[in-house]
């Protein structure tokens, strides 16, 4: 089987006004070029800035949505659905992105009926909206992930593995998915998780895959890290066996996101 490649996202979350787009996106164009074979770079701006950084972007990096509507588009004031992406020839979504489902609302919204009407378990939420992303043609980032107090209580694997589940029960081919696992401690708070935390938890889900999806799943799926990621602490977070990239929040709206994306060099030296 093909070496998985190494995938650094950056996820701009709310930022990005006044000059900030055109600075960030000429640093990325600036940058001295990773081998295209070695990386794939994928940088996620707000929805109003896609099509403008898409037609600044240098053409070996892409862009990223960072949500989208959970099915096709009708009476959801503020929403952007996936067909739109798509008429945009936006190639990749994060879904399930931890601050959305704690914050936002993708843990209160149910399908019944044309309005939502009905909470369920944003598990089901995001699934639904990662199966039907995956339906229009999008490539997906799927955001997992435990809080503190779950790591405290001993539960990493099982708030991880429930939340693959829930997107295995609604995936069959599993392609054109991603899993960002991004310890939600770590998001914003600079404190990363250490190699070996994210290690165990990457090693943890890809034997998930195996069981319970199918070995070639387990082998072929990119497991990305997220969680205070920076220039500092990227290599030896890249080195590790079963993680295959990034998704950088605060860190990708500077310029050290560009080693970042340099330290995908830390697998093809060592493959
Ligand atoms: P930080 O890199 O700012 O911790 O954010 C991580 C993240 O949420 C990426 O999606």
């Amino acid at each position: 089987m093909a070496p998985r490649k190494f995938f650094v996202g950056g996820n701009w979350k709310c930022n990005g006004a006044g000059d900030d787009v055109k600075k960030i996106v000429t640093v990325l164009n600036d940058a001295e070029a990773p081998r295209a074979p070695s990386v794939k770079v994928v940088v996620s701006p707000p929805f109003v800035f896609l099509q403008q950084v898409k037609g600044l972007l240098r053409p070996d990096f892409a862009v990223a949505a960072q949500n989208c509507w959970v099915r096709k588009g009708d009476a959801f004031t503020g929403e952007i659905s996936a067909e739109m992406l798509v008429n945009l020839q936006v190639p990749w979504v994060i879904l399930g992105h931890s601050e959305r489902r704690a914050l936002l609302s993708d843990q209160m919204i149910s399908l019944s009926g044309k309005f939502p009407r009905k909470i369920v378990h944003n598990l089901t939420f995001v699934a639904d909206k990662v199966a039907y992303a995956l339906s229009q043609g999008l490539k997906v980032i799927a955001c997992i992930g435990e809080t503190l107090e779950q790591r405290e209580a001993g539960t990493t694997m099982e708030v991880v593995a429930a939340q693959t589940k829930a997107i295995a029960e609604k995936v069959s081919d599993w392609t054109n998915v991603m899993l960002a696992y991004e310890s939600v401690w770590a998001i914003g708070t600079g404190k990363v998780a250490s190699p070996a935390q994210a290690e165990e938890v990457h090693d943890g889900l890809r034997k998930w895959l195996n069981t319970n999806v199918t070995p070639a799943v387990a082998e072929s799926i990119r497991i990305i890290y997220g969680g205070s990621v920076n220039g500092a602490n990227c290599k030896e977070l890249a080195a590790q066996p079963d993680l295959d990239g990034f998704l950088v929040g605060g860190a990708s709206l500077k310029p050290e996101f560009v080693d970042i994306v340099k330290s995908a060099t830390v697998k093809s030296s060592s493959a």
